[in-house]
């Protein structure tokens, strides 16, 4: 009897452990971005990342604060490498080295941060850029990965470049994914940065945004972006058949590698998302069934026409940032799957089951007292209004008040009362920024209407108590000075 059960135990693990290897990088990650006013205490986010189920997470920098509450999880990391460090990375191999041997392998320890990639540059080849890093990211990806080689992580810890999907596009003449190539301009500095990653088995990583296509082309049919397959009239090319653009779009890619000779290279969706408010197409609607149609067909192993199996992705994104810049528009700051203080705005189901199951919200976030800035009431002169709503938007977020947003049917004083709060929020509710020369007035009346939430800032106070990440990196001081002490 004993014997029996160890042998079912040995096929458990046996069989655990196989499906573990199958696909050591299952599940999802997701991208948490930090351009926001007030952030939330990073290891408040990373126990909600957790509690939610993601097993990845794909930052853009590598700050030490959100490193240090990463220690001890499980979660894979990707940490990035901001543009505009590229120069300088692939200028100088020794500041290469000394950024890899400060953010990446100083926390692969047992109990540190258990980093796979290192995103170097993000998006560096779009057009808006104008070539300003097409000579510079692939001299810093050498630079990084030798660093990783020669610190002894680099088959452990892999270089990485996000793209941006239009690196690659398939001729007017030719509409069809098959006819996939790299954009001529930035061809073959592409193709020399895929060799790389190819030889040091690094992915190939791309952010695709079938929401762009809808923003962009006021023409394009809405439910050719989705993945329920509503759409009526499909996109042929030879026997294949496209229900969505975004197979559409990742197959133009894989044809672009195959032309390249890279038909095996691994591809990673670094980002891919929807947003819920700025553009009248961003709405909870819209990003639920965006985001739950992707999560069920990249988990579903289906794959696109042209490439079988799962799909690794990272969702765009954790939470709202409101200090992102609004270029290319007002959306930018709302792709979160959670509210700025780590409320779930939607039902999404992460292991793409599509089971009617919530996301986890973030725990113990403390608020700010119940308190608003409106319009005052009783001014009279209204003469210096329009400055003051302009004043108030400049340095803070007013980007829900446009056309088709979820604030645009305020009236001309709700809106005055829209800008003055969000100003007022951002700055911590500090009396003094619910003045504007006596136009705004604080009341504790919520003048939220329908869709129009006027939030009330998350205190930060909470940062200051109990800072996990603050005890994990004193922790690892004392091992260090410890260590010292028994070798000296
Ligand atoms: C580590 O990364 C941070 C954030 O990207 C950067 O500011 C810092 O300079 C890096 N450290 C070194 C030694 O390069
Ligand atoms: C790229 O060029 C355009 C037009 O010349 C210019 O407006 C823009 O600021 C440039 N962008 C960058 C990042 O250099
Ligand atoms: C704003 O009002 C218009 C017209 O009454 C309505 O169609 C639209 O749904 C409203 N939008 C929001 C976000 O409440
Ligand atoms: C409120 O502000 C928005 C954005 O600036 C504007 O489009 C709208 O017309 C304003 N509403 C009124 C009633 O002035």
């Amino acid at each position: 009897m004993a014997r029996e059960k160890r042998e079912a135990l040995g096929v458990v693990v046996f069989v655990v452990v196989v499906r573990f290897m199958a696909c050591g990088s299952s599940g999802v990650g997701v991208n948490w971005g930090t351009m926001a006013t007030n952030k939330l205490p990073p290891e408040t986010v990373v126990k909600m990342i957790e509690d939610n189920g993601f097993t990845k997470v794909k930052l853009f920098e590598a700050d030490e604060w959100i490193l240090a509450a990463l220690m001890g999880s499980k979660l894979e990391v990707m940490v990035g490498i901001p543009n505009n460090m590229l120069r300088e990375m692939s200028e100088d191999p020794k500041a290469a080295a000394d950024w890899v041997d400060a953010n990446v392998t100083s926390y692969l320890f047992a109990g540190g941060v258990n980093i796979k990639y290192v995103a170097v540059g993000n998006e560096p080849f779009l057009t808006a850029y104008n070539g300003t890093f097409v000579h510079t990211t692939c001299p810093a990806l050498k630079n990084i990965q030798q660093a990783l080689i020669d610190q002894g992580v680099g088959s452990q810890v892999k270089a990485t470049i996000p793209f941006n999907a239009d690196v690659y596009f398939s001729p007017d003449s030719n509409p069809v994914p098959s006819a996939g190539d790299f954009r001529p301009p930035v061809r073959d500095a592409t193709i020399e940065i895929i060799q790389y990653l190819h030889a040091n088995e690094a992915p190939f990583t791309v952010n695709i945004y079938p929401f762009l296509s809808v923003y962009s082309n006021a023409y394009f049919p809405m439910d050719f972006a989705f993945f329920d397959g509503t759409y009526y009239k499909p996109l042929r090319d030879g026997d294949r058949v496209y229900h969505n653009v975004f197979d559409a779009n990742f197959d133009t890619l894989v044809a672009a590698l195959n032309k390249a000779g890279f038909p095996d290279m691994k591809i990673v969706l670094g980002e891919v998302g929807w947003p819920t408010d700025g553009d009248r197409n961003a709405n909870v609607k819209n990003a639920k069934r965006f985001n739950q149609g992707m999560l069920q067909h990249a988990l579903s192993g289906d794959g696109t026409p042209a490439r079988e199996g799962e799909i690794e992705m990272y969702l765009f994104s954790l939470l709202d940032e409101d200090a992102k810049s609004v270029d290319p528009g007002k959306f930018e700051r709302h792709w979160g799957i959670f509210e700025y203080d780590g409320k779930p705005k939607y039902e999404l189901d992460l292991s793409g089951l599509r089971r009617n199951k919530g996301l986890v919200a973030a725990e113990g976030v403390k608020y700010m007292a119940k308190r608003w800035c409106v319009l005052n009431p009783n001014a009279e002169n209204l003469a210096g209004l329009a400055d003051s709503i302009n004043y108030a938007c400049s340095l803070s977020d007013c980007t829900t008040l446009g056309y088709g947003c979820s604030c645009n049917n305020l009236s001309a004083k709700g809106n005055a009362s829209y800008a003055f709060n969000m100003y007022y929020q951002v700055n911590e509710q500090n009396s003094e920024s619910c003045d504007f020369s006596g136009l705004a007035v604080v009341t504790s009346e919520d003048p939220s209407v329908g869709s129009c939430q006027f939030p009330v800032m998350f205190s930060r106070a909470s940062l200051l108590l109990s800072h996990r990440g603050f005890s994990h990196l004193v922790l690892r001081f004392v091992w260090v000075f410890v260590l010292f002490a028994i070798l000296f």
